[in-house]
């Protein structure tokens, strides 16, 4: 995946579901020097145990966590001005929305 993300030349990535931070830890590393991974999960805790490696791989600040229920995530998102293309992986969550800033995520 870091090979891809980097092969892609990839700037900004969103997560939706973040677990531990494998994923956002792989993606992350394959982001461009500038670039930008928001990790989003309803879940406070299991996310902050990908804190500390994703520190340790020098990638810390490029992850930015954003805790709640993706939808109300994405929202907030849109309402903050993000858009982009986007491709979704295994999500069921319909990220794709969020590359309309005019569509709200039900
Ligand atoms: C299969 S895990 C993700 C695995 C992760 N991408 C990885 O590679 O380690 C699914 C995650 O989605 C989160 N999740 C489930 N429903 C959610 C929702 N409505 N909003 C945000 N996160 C949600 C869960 O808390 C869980 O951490």
């Amino acid at each position: 995946m870091t090979l891809l993300v980097g092969a892609m030349g990839v700037k900004k990535a969103l997560e939706v579901g973040t677990f531990t931070g494998y994923s956002a830890l792989c993606i992350a590393l394959g982001l461009a020097e500038d670039g930008e991974f928001i990790a989003l999960d309803i879940d406070e805790e299991w996310p902050s145990f990908g804190r500390r490696y994703w520190a340790e791989a020098g990638v810390g600040d490029k992850v930015i966590f954003r805790p709640g229920p993706a939808a109300q995530s994405l929202n907030a998102l849109i309402d903050e001005g993000h858009q982009g293309r986007v491709s979704t992986s295994s999500s069921s969550t319909p990220t794709s929305e969020i590359s309309s800033p005019t569509r709200r995520i039900r």
